[in-house]
């Protein structure tokens, strides 16, 4: 059914930026920018577009297509220090292009993936979702590194809204 997504999850570019991830943060003891975070937040997302019955002409394509690129630039920001929601952006682009996406889909999809970082009000409804899904993921609850994390707090205020 999601035919789009499929095409995005064997692109053979998105594995590579997926491996790229991986191979930056062997040792990273705070969460990861893997494939299960990837998938984790578009199904979060998903799920609070229909819960909240405001789904703006999003489709669940949309949807799961910004939640599952939304981190693969974070490599370049290991790399090179580029912000890793621009470079995700960039990156983006020629995938949804292959994939099928139009034109206007994809300026909603990369605006979404420039935004996930701070999600605010200027930010367009599909880059609020991914922001908010991005930070109800993460399971702070039982990090061995939450002690540490400049994150936690922020991140537990958020996941109380998960219950
Ligand atoms: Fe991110
Ligand atoms: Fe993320």
């Amino acid at each position: 059914m999601l035919h789009r997504v499929d095409a995005i999850i064997s692109d053979i570019r998105y594995g590579e930026y997926l491996r790229r991830n991986a191979d930056y943060e062997k040792n990273r003891r705070f969460c990861r920018h893997d494939w299960q975070h990837m998938l984790d937040v578009a199904r979060i997302a998903y799920m609070l577009a229909l819960e909240s019955g405001r789904r703006q002409g999003l489709s669940k394509e949309i949807i799961y297509a910004a939640g599952l690129l939304h981190d693969i630039g974070r490599w370049r920001e290991y790399r090179s220090g580029e912000d890793h929601a621009a470079a995700g952006a960039r990156l983006a682009g020629p995938l949804l292009d292959r994939a099928g996406f139009s034109g206007a889909e994809k300026e909603i999809i990369t605006a979404a993936i420039r935004e996930h970082r701070n999600g605010g009000r200027q930010a367009s409804s599909l880059g609020r979702l991914i922001c908010t899904a991005d930070d109800l993921s993460r399971p702070c609850h039982r990090c061995p590194a939450r002690g540490e994390c400049y994150k936690a707090d922020r991140m537990a205020t958020a996941g109380l809204l998960l219950y």
